[in-house]
């Protein structure tokens, strides 16, 4: 019997944090991924750790997003030094940028997210910060706390150091189901057998509703599609993520992230003619500049939805054994750090955070019939 303290089960951004985290703590760790590490929607995310622009400083994604983001500086040397990999974190700053109609209100959160270092930028002030834009942006909240990283880079880093705290990495696995003992899990079954844990912890993003068990466990995250497109220059080169109305642009060497839809398409993950027309005149409505561009390419991922858009972090009732971590939708890359940590003092000490309380999967068990 092959034995290990945790398994983790999906190697996107979320699972290997939640590996390195655990690792870190000396628990022996397996992550399986059924395909390579991070290659669907960590690879397909901006890369953005914006709370602010998120959320414009309401609901409880706020605090928990604030308290990952300051994660960070710390952590990506940590897990540069020890897997070699660069995430290419980035604090750019961030303009949430509006027209007329949208100042007044934006205006008002400016103010009241002062404490955060922000302030409202219009007239010559905003021209300085960013000169090519389109002349009805009339002004925009600038958030300098707020960056980007490369997030394919991120999950790799992640996965890196976890393996170089012990962690095991089974790529090309698929679990097809838990393997239960009465009432609590104690594994899970794979295309390359059965494997056993003290703790398994889901982190399958999109997918956890398809794990054989989803209907006993009443775990409800659905996939979001997300169209991006990049442009590279010669025109606008952005030193700052740029956030409008319809699209938000992100800096990524000579070239920009354009993201990005919200599609409830299932698992289709194609791109469309119309999802990149929006994108496109999204981009040139906010700088005209990019009209100069070059098209560079155009891909999709999933985000994990769930129904208040809230992520699942915790034990699972009913399943002892059982952890999840998944379902945080527009907020995978940013939550990671936290994440991490949180499902670490879970399951190595029995504690959560109180400021993770929103996201108890419990608020999703059906009554017992
Ligand atoms: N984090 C931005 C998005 O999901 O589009």
């Amino acid at each position: 019997m092959r034995s290990h303290d945790v398994i983790v089960v999906g190697g996107g951004v979320v699972g290997c944090s939640v590996a390195f985290a655990l690792a870190r703590m000396g628990a022996s760790v397996l992550v399986i991924e059924r395909d390579r590490i991070g290659v669907h929607a960590s690879r397909a995310a901006a890369g953005m750790l914006a709370p602010i622009a998120e959320s414009l400083g309401e609901g409880p994604a706020f605090p928990m997003g604030l308290e990952s983001l300051d994660l960070f500086p710390a952590l990506v040397d940590e897990i540069r030094e020890l897997s070699g990999i660069d995430p290419r974190y980035t604090k750019s700053g961030l303009l949430r940028v509006a027209e007329a109609n949208e100042a007044d209100a934006l205006r008002e959160r400016a103010v009241i997210l002062e404490a955060h270092g922000c302030e409202w930028l219009d007239g010559d002030d905003l021209r300085k910060r960013e000169p090519r834009l389109a002349p009805q942006v009339v002004g925009a909240l600038w958030s300098p706390r707020e960056g980007h990283v490369d997030a394919f880079l991120l999950t790799r880093a992640y996965a890196g150091a976890a393996a170089r705290r012990g962690a095991q990495l089974r790529l090309g696995t698929t679990v097809s189901g838990l393997l239960w003992e009465g009432e609590g899990v104690r594994g899970v079954r794979t295309s390359a057998g059965e494997f056993y844990a003290g703790d398994v912890v889901l982190c399958s993003g999109a997918w956890t509703g398809l794990v054989e068990d989803g209907a006993r466990l009443s775990l409800p995250v659905e996939p979001v599609k997300g169209q991006m497109i990049a442009l590279e220059g010669p025109a606008p080169n952005l030193q700052c993520i740029v956030w409008g109305r319809s699209c938000y642009l992100v800096p990524r060497d000579s070239s920009v992230r354009v993201g990005a839809t919200e599609e409830r398409a299932g698992f289709d993950v194609r791109t469309t003619a119309a999802g990149i027309s929006e994108l496109l005149s999204g981009a040139t409505r906010l700088m005209p500049g990019f009209g100069e561009c070059a098209f560079q390419e155009a891909w999709a991922g999933l985000r994990p939805g769930t129904p208040d858009q809230l992520p699942l972090i915790g034990p699972v009732p009913g399943a002892p054994g059982l952890t999840v971590a998944t379902g945080h939708y527009r907020n995978g890359v940013l939550l990671s750090a936290l994440t991490g940590l949180a499902v670490a003092d879970w399951i190595l000490a029995a504690k959560l955070p109180p400021e993770l309380r929103a996201c108890d999967p419990a608020r999703f068990q059906r009554p017992p019939a």
